[in-house]
């Protein structure tokens, strides 16, 4: 489907994953137009094997299966055929009319934003494909906003010191963040509250600033818990050293189901260099620094804050391509022989799907409801 949210640039399968279906029974149909903006013409899935669908109504009339990157409108939903399933980011935590919609109108959703971050269930996780183009996508931005250097150069006319990079969060986005800024240069460090991942930045060649030693703020699913007042306070006043010494922060701290949590604050973001860029992946959850206004890139004391909303569709091509990737393998998970099967026993699939046949099925959703 189409995407229709504004300033989306992704769509959800590319061409080349037309071809690849083919030989497994699953045939693709295209909305005219759903690949433009990340570069994939109507003639390019045409030549691949898909249909080009004229609208949303004859697209759905002709599908079993329709996929779309953002969560739907109540309007699209009103447009699905009854029995049908639909794939997408759907966040049913905080879309409960859209869990209800979806419902009524005998669909069968699935949330992938859900899919359970097994290693099995890795190959169908959008979610980790996405936060790696973001993570790449945010130091590049930093770098572009920074009126200096990432590298240590040595040159004629004088030798110029690497830029220091403060990575917060060092989740799958924060891992590609520190690749990306040593990549190119950058003296890199990271902060993390899970323990497990002091290791992995240091693999990455960054120093791991550690804000609550002896103490491990993982939950048994490998996400992060929320800190305790104190345990706030404690990482505030150990980051605030770090931030004021950054040329480049680059903030993705998350904790599921929570706004995100604010970790540079106004005094921080004041005691930076002036031409320092802070940029805010967080910033369509609430933003990790104080300051970031969603969707827009100000100056504040100085310092450039980037609240850009939506950072893989800036990178539409590969980020597409990558999705579409992913939505591959999820439906040969969810379907044998070309016809979709819904075992919720499955942990998948159980984990992901949401509503199905006129019922809300997903126990913690079905409790929230
Ligand atoms: P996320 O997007 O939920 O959060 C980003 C990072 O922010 C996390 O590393 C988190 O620990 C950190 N964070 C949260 N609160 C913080 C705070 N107050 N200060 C500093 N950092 C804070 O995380 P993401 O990238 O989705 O990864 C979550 C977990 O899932 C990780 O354990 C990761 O290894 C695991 N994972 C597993 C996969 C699989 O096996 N299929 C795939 C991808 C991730």
């Amino acid at each position: 489907m189409r995407e229709t949210a504004s300033g989306e640039k992704r769509v959800a399968v590319v061409p080349d994953s037309v071809k690849r279906l083919a030989p497994k029974k699953i045939e693709v149909s295209v909305e005219a137009g759903a690949g433009e903006l990340s570069l994939a013409s109507n003639d390019d899935y045409r030549a691949l094997g898909a249909k080009v669908e004229e609208g949303i109504g004859s697209l759905v009339d002709g599908c079993d299966v329709i996929i779309k990157i953002r969560p739907p409108t109540l309007e699209e939903i009103g447009k699905l055929k009854e029995g049908s399933a639909f794939v997408s980011l759907l966040y049913p935590l905080v879309n409960k009319d859209l869990v209800k919609a979806l419902a009524a109108r005998k669909v069968t959703s699935i949330s992938l934003d859900m899919i359970p971050r097994t290693t099995l269930a890795q190959m169908m996780d959008v979610l980790s494909s996405q936060a790696t183009v973001a993570g790449y996508y945010a130091v590049l931005l930093g770098a572009f906003y920074l009126p200096r250097f990432f590298p240590m150069l040595t040159t004629a006319a004088g030798t110029i010191a690497p830029a220091k990079v403060l990575i917060l969060g060092a989740g799958v986005a924060g891992l590609q963040a520190i690749g990306t800024a040593r990549r190119l240069g950058a003296v890199v460090e990271a902060n993390d509250v899970r323990k497990a991942v002091k290791e992995q930045v240091e693999s990455l060649g960054a120093k791991f600033v550690d804000t609550n030693p002896g103490e491990d703020m993982a939950t048994a699913g490998g996400y992060a818990k929320e800190l305790t007042d104190e345990a706030k306070a404690k990482q505030r006043e150990i980051l605030a050293r770090h931030i004021a010494k950054s040329d480049v922060v680059v903030t993705t701290a998350l904790i599921p189901g929570r706004p995100a949590p604010k970790l540079v604050f106004a005094d921080m973001v004041q005691s930076m260099k002036p031409g320092s860029v802070v940029v805010d992946i967080a910033a369509e959850m609430g933003g990790n620094c104080e300051l970031t206004e969603p969707g827009k890139v100000v100056v504040k004391h100085g310092v450039t804050l980037v609240g850009e909303a939506n950072f893989p569709s800036q990178l539409a091509v590969h980020a597409s391509q990558m999705f579409s990737r992913n939505m591959e393998k999820l439906l040969l998970h969810f379907s044998k022989d070309g016809a979709l099967k819904i075992d919720l026993k499955e942990e998948i699939i159980g984990g992901s799907v949401i509503t199905h046949a006129g019922e809300v099925v997903h126990p913690k959703v079905k409790e929230l409801m």
